[in-house]
């Protein structure tokens, strides 16, 4: 007599742990997908960054995190792209206006100095930038950052 209702207390259970799933379904922010696809142009469309892909959610995309309530791209680590030397900072990192954590590390091709455009990114709060050939001043931040930790 019990069995119905476990049966349907399943199916309730089971709606509540999917539908997670089913609100992650929404895009992330168009304007954050034009300058990932930038800054994998400008790192020469490494291997490492193959799932960032014109017209696909970037929710879906691998190396970066991005906020299920407002679409924003927060964090971005890229490590090991192996990029061609003298390949500079792409600047298109400028335009992600909601990234708290960049981190860019063990790509000894990554040269030059830091793009002045980080300067636009108010919110940056962690900037790992190790084992790379990037040279020069951290720009100056229009507003106070918190903690900026050059590895
Ligand atoms: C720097 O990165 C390169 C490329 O991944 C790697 O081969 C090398 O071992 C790294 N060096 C250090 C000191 O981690």
């Amino acid at each position: 007599m019990a069995y119905p209702w476990t049966a349907l207390l399943s199916s309730a259970i089971l709606l509540l742990l999917t539908a997670p799933a089913a609100l992650s379904a929404f895009d992330c922010n168009a304007g954050d997908r034009a300058a990932l696809l930038a800054v994998k142009h400008g790192l020469g469309s490494p291997p490492l960054l193959a799932t960032w892909l014109p017209n696909t959610n970037c929710f879906a995309w691998d190396n970066l995190y991005c906020d299920t309530t407002t679409g924003r791209v927060y964090n971005v680590y890229i490590y090991d792209a192996g990029v061609a030397p003298g390949t500079p900072v792409p600047a298109a990192f400028g335009d992600l206006p909601f990234l708290e954590s960049l981190s860019l590390e063990d790509m000894p091709g990554l040269s030059g100095p830091i793009a002045p455009s980080f300067a636009r990114l108010s919110r940056l709060s962690l900037l790992g930038i190790s084992n790379t050939s990037v040279s020069g001043q951290v720009p100056a931040f229009s507003d106070p950052i918190r903690h900026i930790i050059l590895i």
